[in-house]
């Protein structure tokens, strides 16, 4: 953690994650130059917590005391923040539905919505994005010339309150909410010619992502983590967290005992890609995923590129988060290495616009 104190042009953003929470400060600029890296704090919740505690559910106070620390640490005194909310605490469809004027999307998709969304839509804030380009299959398909494709977004109006109420105990001011997909996709989906999947691997959740012409075009998410890396490890060699944890951070795939455990669980997430991959070539067979970019602590995993390429036969490589952004020599190195698990709160902090909660 290093830092300069900041002013009105800087940004904060706030990845809350099953382990802890990831602060990035941003200072934006109007001469057209990338914004500068001011700020980076991490905080675990387990080593706050006693061992027996470390499965719960961290609270909200818990979280924006966390949090205040974190602030405090990072000598952080920008207030503009965006939170992220996780994949698992929103919902992400593709609406395919008939073409209607913009003034009338709203009033169409609120027909349509609840046929796609699991919980009642007088308890979710919704958000919408026209994607618009027909798949090949409808291109050929004359009948379905005359429809739009919408992606479209829920969030509990409770997760919403959830999160006002962190920054306002926190001393923030929350100027965007953001479903963890879409920062992602602003600082990892660099190239918007290509089409990829973006996988973030967290340590309870894994998020996966179909990117084409640099928008979202498919999202999905499986209760599969580092943690459960390593648990097996623990489990299976008979030795504690900690050291299964140091283990797996160490070692990684590049041990054969290690690499024979861990492969199943990974297998898992394969499996599930391959899946994800099939749906989104069956709707665009002319189209190919043309790469895998990891993110997430779990891209760290030393040999899960070469694993990913040789199961999926696709280019796979660690994501750079900070491509859009201008970071001091003396700390790219370190980034580089370790820099991956910041791409949500990177791309919370890239987005200089201020959007309606
Ligand atoms: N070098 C490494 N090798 C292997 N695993 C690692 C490495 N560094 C971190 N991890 C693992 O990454 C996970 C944490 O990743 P991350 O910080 O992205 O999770 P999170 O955002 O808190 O969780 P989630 O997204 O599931 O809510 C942990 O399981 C941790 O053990
Ligand atoms: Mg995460």
């Amino acid at each position: 953690m290093w830092g300069i104190f900041g002013g009105g042009n800087h940004n904060l953003g706030i990845d809350i994650g099953t382990s802890g929470i990831k602060i990035i400060e941003l200072e934006h600029n109007s001469s057209g130059k990338p914004p500068r890296l001011i700020n980076y704090v991490t905080v675990g919740f387990r080593e706050n917590l006693p061992q027996k505690e470390r499965e719960r559910r961290i609270t909200k106070n818990e979280v924006a005391s966390l949090l205040k620390a974190a602030l405090r640490e990072g000598k952080i005194r920008t207030t503009n923040s965006s939170f992220s909310v996780p994949a698992f605490s929103s919902f992400i469809s593709f609406v395919t539905m008939p073409r209607v004027d913009k003034e009338n999307i709203k009033q169409s998709l609120l027909m349509e919505a609840q046929k796609f969304i699991p919980v009642s839509l007088e308890e979710v804030v919704l958000g919408w994005e026209v994607i618009d380009e027909p798949s090949e299959k409808e291109i050929a398909n004359i009948r379905d010339q005359n429809k739009m494709k919408v992606l479209l977004l829920a969030v509990p109006k409770d997760i919403v309150a959830r999160y006002r109420e962190i920054a306002q105990m926190s001393g923030l001011k929350l100027k965007n909410l953001e479903v963890e997909a879409f920062p992602l996709l602003r600082s990892l989906a660099t190239d918007i010619k290509k089409t990829s999947i973006i996988l973030d691997i967290g340590s309870r959740v894994c998020n996966i992502l179909v990117v084409s012409n640099g928008s979202l075009r498919g999202a999905r998410n499986i209760g599969v983590g580092g943690d459960d890396l390593t648990e097996v490890l623990a489990r299976s060699i008979d030795i504690t967290y900690e050291r299964a944890d140091e283990l797996k951070r160490n070692e990684g795939l590049l041990n054969k005992q290690v690499s024979e455990l861990l492969t199943p669980v990974l297998g898992n997430i394969i499996e599930e890609l391959k899946r994800v991959i099939s749906v989104y070539k069956n709707k665009n067979p002319n189209k190919e995923i043309q790469e895998v970019i990891l993110s997430g602590g779990t891209a760290g995993l030393k040999g899960i590129t070469e694993l990913f390429v040789n199961r999926l036969g696709i280019h796979t490589q660690v994501g750079d988060p900070w491509s859009k952004v201008e970071v001091d020599e003396n700390i790219k190195n370190l980034l580089r290495e370790k820099g991956v698990a910041f791409s949500i709160s990177v791309g919370l902090a890239l987005k200089k616009e201020e959007t309606e909660i």
